[in-house]
């Protein structure tokens, strides 16, 4: 009986220190930028976009793994001219200047949104990074 008590307390002490390392990841401020961004992403984009290719479509295409892939090139959406015959990269830079206003970076894009905030545009962009791919 007192054996099994035993475990028991020393689970708790575990997830106890589970809990303190959880939150020590979260104030660390990538992190936190993150999940900012994650708030941020839910506000300003997941009306138009998913980040999960098995849910269906939205307005716009899914955005699992943008940073880093080829524009225009998620199977089946039907693109812009422009972003269809994109042969370049979503890089952080490419994505601040859309996010900024699309049509800077595409001319005949249809994507209506435009972020003034760089540092909105920086967080959302953070958690991008960290959303898959
Ligand atoms: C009102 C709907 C709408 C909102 C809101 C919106 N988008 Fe879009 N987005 C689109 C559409 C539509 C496209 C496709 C545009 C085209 O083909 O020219 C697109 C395309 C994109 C692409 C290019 C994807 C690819 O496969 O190359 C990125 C990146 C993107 N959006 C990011 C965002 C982010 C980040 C936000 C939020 C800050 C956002 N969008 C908000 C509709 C939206």
């Amino acid at each position: 009986m007192s054996g099994r008590k035993k475990t028991v307390e020393t689970s708790a002490h575990v997830h106890c220190a589970l809990a303190i390392a959880v939150a020590a990841v979260a104030i660390s401020p990538a992190a936190a930028e993150a999940g900012d961004g994650e708030a941020l992403f839910r506000k300003s984009c997941q009306a138009c976009h998913t980040l999960n290719s098995g849910e269906p479509r939205r307005q716009g295409p899914p955005l699992v793994g943008i940073v880093g892939k080829t524009a225009g090139k998620v199977d089946g959406f039907p693109y812009s001219q422009g972003l269809k015959q994109a042969d370049w990269s979503w890089t952080e830079e490419k994505l601040d200047a859309w996010l900024t206003r699309p049509k800077s970076v595409v001319a005949d894009t249809y994507m209506i949104y435009k972020q003034d905030d760089p540092q909105v545009r920086q967080k959302i962009i953070a958690f991008l990074k960290t959303a898959g791919g």
